[in-house]
C-alpha cells in the first residue's frame, strides 16, 4: 500500500489543496464577525499571534507524522505506537472527528447552495424576510441540496488525489481569489466604506479579555483545519523533496490572508449600506450572518447598482463562499476514505461508497433537526439547555474535541515518535531547517506550553458545555 500511495503532483498543487481545506466559512464569515466584535486589529493581531506561533508548529507536526508514516490518522498513531493500544484512541478520534465535522459542515453548505441559487432565481429581496431561512432549512429542497452536494464531492474524491483534489483546488482556490478580490474592490469604491475599514483597522485593545483570548485561539486553530486528521492524511501524499515547513507557511500565508481580506469585504460592506449599524447587533454566529443578516446588505445595494446588479454581487459572495465550503468538504471527507481504504485494504471506490453513503444518513439527521423532525430536533438536554442533534455534533466535535485531537498529536509526535524523528523528518527537502530557530522554536514549543494550552481549551470548554463552569 505505501509504496504505491497516491501522491499530490506537484508542490503547488499540494498548498492549493491545503489552502483550499484551510479557507472556508470560518475564513469568510466567523473571522470578521468576530474580528468586528473584539477590536478590530487588536483581535487581528493576537490571531496571527496564534496562528504563526502556535498553531503553524501544530500544522508541521501533522504533515510530518503523515509523510513519515504515509498512512490515515488512526494508521499513523498505530505506526509511532504500535505497542500501545491507549494511543489509538487518539488514532480513532481523529477519524471519528472529521467524519462528524463534515456532516454538520455539509449541511451549511447546502443552504449556502440553496441561497445561491434562490439568488440566480431572483429572490434576492424573498431572502431578506425573516421567515425564509427557517422556511428553507425546513423545506424538502434541501434533500436535493444535499444530494448535489454529495456527488459534487464524490465526483471530486472519486479521481483521487492528483486528478480529483488537486484538480479541484487549483480550479476552485484562484477563481475564489479572484471573486474575493473583486467583491473587495466594489465594496471599498462605495460610499462610507471607510467607517467600516477604519472600524476594522483601529485596534480597540479594551475590547480583550481572556474570552477573546480563547476565541481567537479556538478561531485559529479550526481555521488552519487542525486537529481534524486532514493534515495528517495531506501530508501522506506529499513527496520528500518538499519542504514541510515553506509549504506550511504558505498555507497559514493564504489562510490569514484571505481571513485578513474577507474583514475588508464583509465590514465595509455592512458600514456602506447600513451605515447606522451596531455592531454588538452582529450575532457570534457565523450561520445567521450568512444566511439573515448579509442578504439584507446585499439588496441594500440595489440603491446604487440596480436589484439584479446587487443580485450579482450577492450570487458572486455565496458562490466564494460555496468554492470555500467544497474544498474544505472535500478535504475533510478525504480523511474517512483513506482512513477506510488504508484499514480494510479496499479501493477507493469502494471506501467513498462505505463513507459517503453513511455520512449521508448521519447528516440528513441534521438536516432534520431544525424543526422537520422531533426526535432530532430536541434530541438531548445539556448544560441546562434542550439541544438538537446539529447542536450535540458541533458542541462535542468541533468546539471540544478539536483541542483535544491538537493536544494529542503534539504528544504523540513529541513524546512518542520523538522530537530528533520529527526534525529528521522536516529537514527532508529542507537542509537549511536543520539547526534553524525554527527548529528550535518548534522542538520547544510542541514539548512545553503548546499542549498545556490545548488542553487548558480543551478543559475549559468541556466545563462550559456541559457544567456551565469556566476556568477563566
Ligand atoms: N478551515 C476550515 C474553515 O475555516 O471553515 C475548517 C474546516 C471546516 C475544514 C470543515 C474542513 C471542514 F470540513
Amino acid at each position: 500500500m505505501t509504496a504505491n500511495r497516491e501522491q499530490f503532483g506537484s508542490r503547488l498543487g499540494f498548498i492549493l489543496a491545503a489552502a483550499g481545506s484551510a479557507v472556508g466559512i470560518g475564513n469568510l464569515v466567523g473571522f470578521p464577525v468576530n474580528a468586528a466584535k473584539n477590536g478590530g486589529a487588536a483581535f487581528l493581531l493576537l490571531y496571527a499571534l496564534f496562528v504563526f506561533l502556535i498553531c503553524l508548529p501544530v500544522m508541521m507536526a501533522e504533515l510530518a507524522a503523515g509523510r513519515n508514516s504515509r498512512k490515515n490518522p488512526l494508521g499513523a498513531y498505530q505506526h509511532f505506537a504500535p505497542d500501545n493500544k491507549l494511543w489509538h484512541i487518539g488514532g480513532w478520534l481523529s477519524l471519528v472527528t472529521p467524519y462528524m465535522i463534515a456532516v454538520f459542515y455539509a449541511v451549511i453548505t447546502l443552504w449556502v447552495l440553496g441561497y445561491l441559487v434562490a439568488i440566480l432565481n431572483g429572490e434576492l429581496e424573498a431572502l431578506t424576510t425573516t421567515e425564509y431561512f427557517g422556511n428553507f432549512i425546513n423545506s424538502p429542497s434541501i434533500f436535493i441540496y444535499l444530494a448535489l452536494i454529495a456527488v459534487m464531492v464524490g465526483v471530486i474524491l472519486h479521481f483521487g488525489v492528483k486528478e480529483g483534489i488537486e484538480r479541484g483546488a487549483k480550479i476552485m482556490m484562484p477563481s475564489l481569489f479572484i471573486m474575493l478580490l473583486g467583491l473587495v474592490v466594489f465594496v471599498l469604491t462605495r460610499d462610507n466604506a471607510m467607517a467600516g475599514v477604519q472600524y476594522y483597522l483601529i485596534p480597540d485593545v479594551s475590547k480583550i479579555d481572556a474570552k477573546v483570548i480563547n476565541g481567537a485561539m479556538g478561531q485559529a486553530f479550526f481555521s488552519l483545519s487542525l486537529g481534524m486528521g486532514i493534515l495528517i492524511t495531506y501530508g501522506s501524499y506529499v513527496d520528500r523533496q518538499a519542504s514541510i515547513a515553506n509549504s506550511a507557511k504558505m498555507v497559514a500565508l493564504a489562510d490569514t490572508g484571505v481571513a485578513f481580506t474577507a474583514g475588508l469585504l464583509v465590514l465595509p460592506a455592512i458600514f456602506s449600506f447600513n451605515p447606522n449599524v451596531n455592531t454588538a447587533e452582529l450575532s457570534d454566529s457565523s450561520v445567521s450572518l450568512i444566511f439573515t443578516f448579509l442578504p439584507k446588505i446585499f439588496l441594500a445595494m440595489q440603491a446604487s447598482v440596480g436589484y439584479w446588479g446587487a443580485s450579482i454581487v450577492a450570487a458572486i459572495f455565496f458562490l466564494l463562499v460555496f468554492f470555500a465550503a467544497l474544498t474544505s468538504l472535500v478535504s475533510i471527507i478525504e480523511v474517512p476514505v483513506s482512513g477506510v481504504m488504508d484499514q480494510k485494504g479496499v479501493t477507493r471506490h469502494q471506501a467513498l461508497l462505505m463513507v459517503g453513503s453513511t455520512m449521508v444518513v448521519v447528516a440528513l439527521a441534521c438536516a432534520v433537526s431544525f424543526g422537520m423532525v422531533d426526535f432530532f430536533t430536541s434530541f438531548i438536554h445539556y448544560g441546562g439547555a434542550s439541544k438538537s442533534f446539529f447542536d450535540l455534533v458541533i458542541d462535542v466535535f468541533y468546539d471540544t474535541i478539536l483541542p483535544l485531537n491538537g493536544f494529542l498529536i503534539c504528544m504523540l509526535v513529541v513524546y512518542r515518535w520523538k522530537k530528533a524523528q520529527l526534525n529528521k523528518e522536516l529537514e527532508q527537502g529542507d537542509p537549511e531547517y536543520k539547526g534553524s530557530l525554527a527548529e528550535r522554536y518548534i522542538n520547544f514549543s510542541l514539548g512545553t506550553f503548546i499542549p498545556v494550552i490545548l488542553l487548558f481549551v480543551f478543559i475549559n470548554t468541556v466545563l462550559n458545555k456541559f457544567f456551565s463552569m469556566s476556568l477563566i
